[in-house]
C-alpha cells in the first residue's frame, strides 16, 4: 500500500526514518519539510512495516525524483516499480510534463529500474557522487 505523508503525520515521519537510519540521519525529514515547500515523499507499507520510500519534488510543471529506497531484503521484488508506477500516474493527473533524477553512473539496479520506466539518459554530471559521474535522466510525460 502507498502512503503519501503529511508533515502532521509524525507517528509516520518517525517510523520512516526508523526504517532508513543511512539515510534519514543526514536527511531529517521535519528539517526538509521546513526548508523546501516543494518536497513530497510516499512510503510503500507492506502489513505496517515501511519496505521503500520516495522522495521528490513536486516543481510546478514537473516532477524531480531526490531519492528512492527499498529495503534490501524486499528488493528485485517490484517494489521500486510500483512505487514508480504510482508516481507516473500521479505525474499525469497533474499534466506534468517531465520527470527528472540524477543517479550514479555505477548504480546499475538504479538505471535499469529507471530505463524499463523510460527514463533516457539526457547528461552526465561529472564527478556529482563524491568524485563519481551521475546521470541526469528525464522522463518526459507529453
Ligand atoms: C534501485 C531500487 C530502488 C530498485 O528497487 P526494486 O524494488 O529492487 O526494483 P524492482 O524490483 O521494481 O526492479 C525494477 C527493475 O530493475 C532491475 N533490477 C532491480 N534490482 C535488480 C537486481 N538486483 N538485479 C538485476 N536487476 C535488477 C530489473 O530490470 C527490474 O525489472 P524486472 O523485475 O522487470 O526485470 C533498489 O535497488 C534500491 O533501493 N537501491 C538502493 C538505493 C538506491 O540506489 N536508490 C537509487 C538512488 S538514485
Amino acid at each position: 500500500m502507498i502512503i503519501e505523508l503529511d508533515k502532521e503525520n509524525q507517528t509516520l515521519i518517525e517510523q520512516l526514518e526508523d526504517s532508513f537510519p543511512h539515510y534519514f540521519l543526514k536527511n531529517p525529514i521535519n528539517k526538509d519539510f521546513e526548508q523546501n515547500i516543494f518536497t513530497k515523499y510516499f512510503i510503500y507499507q507492506e502489513k505496517s512495516n515501511i519496505i521503500g520510500f520516495v522522495n521528490y519534488y513536486d516543481l510546478y510543471e514537473r516532477y524531480e525524483i531526490s531519492y528512492i529506497e527499498v529495503k534490501e531484503e524486499y528488493r528485485n521484488q517490484k517494489v521500486g516499480s510500483k512505487m514508480l508506477d504510482y508516481l507516473i500516474e500521479e505525474a499525469k493527473k497533474k499534466n506534468i510534463e517531465n520527470i527528472t533524477l540524477e543517479v550514479n553512473v555505477q548504480n546499475e539496479n538504479a538505471i535499469k529500474l529507471y530505463e524499463k520506466y523510460n527514463f533516457k539518459k539526457v547528461a552526465i554530471r561529472e564527478k556529482y557522487y563524491d568524485g563519481v559521474d551521475g546521470y541526469l535522466m528525464e522522463r518526459k510525460m507529453m
